[in-house]
């Protein structure tokens, strides 16, 4: 095959009209779900300051050091795609003020993002997240909530089998500690880990611990965990959140390996994966996945503001749904069809089918066809109950021929009175 003059950039997708309505059917799921839990929608330019993320998503990250698409504009300053929601919605929500708001203060986004990433099935250059964050409550029941919005949205999308893995990180009390403890238990064996881990454990220690490379398996393995060195605030809170968890029937996994890929977080963190081949389960195939970052909105000149969120990868969404075969709920279906036959014909029909739009009656036509039979054979193709004809003799004399697709019945009906007879025999 000829190899094509332009084609779409690596890693990144047309939404075509037949995957339209996955899109359409997530949005409407946790527009819904949000609306519930009184969340309001933001949205924030698709691009910000780089440093915004280099500052919340950390310097040493795969993120920022590989995966931004940062740039500068003509006059000097620094923007880079919004590889991910949370550092725009913290910064809009000190921004505008929202700080001064009654909280909780709860904002959801749906949108596209962008990570320069090997692509491969489920991890794109631009891909969709929606997300939801909850600005000003420290108590760990909203640790839980977070989690079980993600869930409740990936069952009512009917996805079956799906697993919570959640974690607690700590905080500035208890972390430095137990990195030192990892750092000097990880040097004395850092001829056992592979060359990405030997350079953690200068850069960022906390990554080696979901490390997937064979070779290093064994070594974490013995590593000190982090849940036996949490301190009493963390412990506690962690406790809670599990405790709530066990009380909306959700069923977790403790995975003391969990870390997440973005350095913002404290304490609880979680991702939610399908079920499958535990060697496969890592974040490249998480659905969602979010915690607890309470430092964030201090971070970036904020009041100090405890905070949580998530977010959940929508292509990875739609593969699963693809996957398991999940059926939508039926879509309105087409019961008519005009069909028309000469110029004065077709402008009637342009003028009906308006009459139509706004009686909120679906109707298809193939106003490009001008044969009667091409037109005819689509209605047949589209199983239509009735198809509305109007010739050149019916356009002159302002009526219409209703024809009933199944008997072949045929009546005329004047043109300013079809949409009431349509409207009664479509209730019949
Ligand atoms: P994240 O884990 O980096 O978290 O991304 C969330 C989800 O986005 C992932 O679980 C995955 O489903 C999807 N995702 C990420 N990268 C890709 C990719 N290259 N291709 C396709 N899907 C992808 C965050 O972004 C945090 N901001 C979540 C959060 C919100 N934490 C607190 N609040």
């Amino acid at each position: 095959m000829k190899k094509l003059k332009f084609q779409s950039p690596t890693g990144m997708h047309d939404i075509l009209p037949e995957d339209q309505k996955y899109y359409q059917r997530i949005y409407d799921v946790v527009s819904n779900i949000a609306d519930f839990y009184g969340f309001g929608k933001i949205d924030t330019p698709i691009v910000e300051e780089t440093e915004l993320f280099s500052k919340a998503i950390g310097l040493a990250t795969d993120i920022v050091k590989k995966q931004m698409y940062a740039f500068k504009t003509k006059s000097g300053d620094s923007l880079a795609l919004r590889p991910e929601g949370t550092a725009p919605v913290v910064r809009a929500f000190i921004q505008n003020g929202m700080q001064n708001r009654p909280q909780p203060l709860k904002l959801w986004y749906f949108g596209p993002f962008f990570r320069y990433e090997r692509p491969q099935a489920g991890r794109y250059r631009q891909f969709w997240q929606f997300g939801f964050e909850v600005f000003g409550e420290k108590n760990p029941v909203i640790d839980t909530q977070i989690i079980q919005i993600f869930y409740n949205i990936l069952q009512e999308l009917k996805l079956k089998n799906l697993v919570v893995e959640v974690n607690s990180i700590g905080d500035s009390q208890c972390r430095p500690y137990y990195k030192k403890l990892l750092t000097s238990y990880f040097k004395t064996r850092e001829a056992s880990l592979c060359s990405n881990c030997k350079r953690r454990l200068r850069e960022n220690i906390l990554r080696i611990l979901d490390c997937k490379e064979e070779k290093c398996q064994p070594v974490k393995a013995e590593a000190p965990q982090i849940l036996d060195h949490l301190c009493d605030e963390c412990h506690a809170h962690f406790k809670e959140v599990l405790e709530f968890l066990d009380e909306v029937e959700i069923p977790y996994n403790l995975n003391p390996y969990l870390v997440r890929g973005l350095d913002y977080y404290t304490k609880t963190v979680f991702e939610i994966f399908p079920e499958g081949d535990e060697e496969e389960k890592d974040s490249k195939n998480a659905l969602a996945g979010g915690g607890r970052y309470d430092r964030l909105v201090k971070l970036f000149g904020g009041k100090e503001t405890p905070t949580c969120g998530g977010a959940a990868g929508i292509e990875r969404i739609i593969g699963l749904m693809k996957s398991q075969k999940i059926k939508f709920p039926p879509e309105a279906e087409t019961q008519l069809f005009l069909a028309q036959l000469g110029s004065l014909a077709k402008r009637k029909s342009l003028k009906l089918l308006g009459e139509f739009r706004k009686a909120k009656i679906m109707i298809a036509e193939s106003f490009g066809r001008d044969s009667l039979r091409a037109q005819f054979s689509r209605a047949d193709h589209l199983g239509v109950k009735y198809t509305l004809i109007i010739g050149q003799k019916e356009a002159l004399e302002e009526v219409v021929i209703i024809k009933d697709m199944k008997t072949g019945k045929q009546e005329t009906v004047k043109l300013d009175k079809v949409i009431e007879k349509i409207k009664r025999k479509l209730k019949r």
